[in-house]
């Protein structure tokens, strides 16, 4: 089977075609390997995968039209994984054309290839922050999500949008999947546990937003990885019978499904500070700071519609999973203590 990976040098694109290279798959890697940070780690992972027999490369913008044409024209592809976006909540203040040229305009280009080619399954990530300014938890799929905070959020949510309408006026069968706070090996720098733990092991204090009052649904990434690989032979079908009125909101008479994909357990963020402490053997001195704008306090998945389709069961605990992050963190930063 060709899969389609954007986003392939990210965190997560690069854990999921690892996983479907083991698999057999042949996979297709789209990244424009950009500086929202450092290129290193992502030509790092990239590095992992280019030895692969089943793996090609190409380096390309998702809103680069021409280019995005020209690689669905050239060759086929069973699945397309879109993973690439334009991430974090705290940037899209700084640069909010950054979250539209890669979040809509990339997405659309996918969304035309994806036409043009009649790919038979798209899957692609949309994310935990659509919930916005939501309180009623767990979220669920169910769940009206009209009141974004952050402009990241705000892209996520208008591409589950987008691609709905190409579901509905050209029957492309798509899997939206919201992450929750995925973390372990080969994160995300500008995400907590990269953030804190370099900070820790410098002594330098590290910040603590909302005066530690948030919690989040942390999830191992080899989970994450799990619940992508599960849904792509599970390719949602047209249901005729759907009303907007009565069915849910996570489904439609198109194909075209929404999935919260998370651990279903949230930590608060002190309590992930003292696991992560425990991991690396360092207290940390803590700045206490008000709330970030775009940041929501708390973050919790229903998994419930995600299980009953394909069994998802996170499988890998907190204090688990952030040991493993320490240990690839220590082997490819080799901090000093
Ligand atoms: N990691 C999380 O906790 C989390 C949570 C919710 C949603 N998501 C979503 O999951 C997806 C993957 O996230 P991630 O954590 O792996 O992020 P990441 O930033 O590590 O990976 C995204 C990759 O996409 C590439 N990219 C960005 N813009 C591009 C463009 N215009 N053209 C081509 N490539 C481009 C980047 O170079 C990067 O390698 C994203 O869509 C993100 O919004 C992630």
């Amino acid at each position: 089977m060709n899969v389609l990976i954007t986003g392939v040098a990210g965190f997560i694109g690069f854990h999921v075609a690892r996983r479907l290279l083991q698999g057999g798959w042949k996979v297709l890697g789209l990244d424009s390997l950009n500086d929202y940070y450092d290129p290193a780690l992502k030509r790092a992972r990239l590095a992992l995968l280019t030895p692969e027999p089943g793996f090609r490369f190409v380096g390309t913008d998702l809103a680069d039209r021409a280019a995005m044409e020209s690689l669905f024209a050239g060759q086929t592809f069973d699945r397309v994984i879109h993973l690439a976006a334009q991430a974090g909540v705290r940037y899209s203040l700084e640069n909010p054309h950054a979250y539209v040229d890669a979040n809509l305009s990339g997405l659309l280009n996918v969304l035309e290839g994806c036409r043009v080619q009649q790919v038979a399954h798209l899957v692609y990530a949309s994310s935990s922050s659509v919930y916005g300014l939501n309180t009623k938890v767990p979220f669920t799929e169910t769940d009206a999500v009209d009141h974004p905070v952050s402009l990241y959020a705000a892209t996520k949510k208008s591409g589950e949008l987008l691609t709905h309408s190409y579901s509905h006026l050209y029957g492309l069968p798509a899997t939206g999947l919201r992450f929750f706070t995925v973390y372990g090996p080969w994160g995300r720098p500008d995400m907590a546990p990269i953030k804190f733990a370099r900070a820790i092991c410098a002594g330098e204090p590290i910040d603590v937003y909302n005066q530690g009052e948030m919690s989040r649904d942390f999830t191992y990434i080899d989970d994450i990885v799990e619940g992508v690989v599960g849904v792509l032979d599970q390719v949602p079908v047209p249901q005729p019978d759907w009303i907007p009125e009565l069915g849910s909101r996570g489904q439609s008479s198109a194909p075209y499904r929404i999935f919260n994909i998370g651990a279903g357990q949230p930590v608060g963020l002190l309590d992930f500070i003292q696991t992560l402490e425990r991991g690396l053997g360092i207290e940390a001195r803590k700045n206490f700071l008000p709330m970030q704008p775009g940041d929501v306090a708390r973050t919790w998945a229903s998994t419930q519609a995600l299980r009953d389709l394909t069994g998802f069961s996170p499988q890998v605990g907190l204090e688990e999973g952030v040991a493993k992050f320490v240990a690839w963190y220590r082997e490819f930063y080799s901090p000093t203590v």
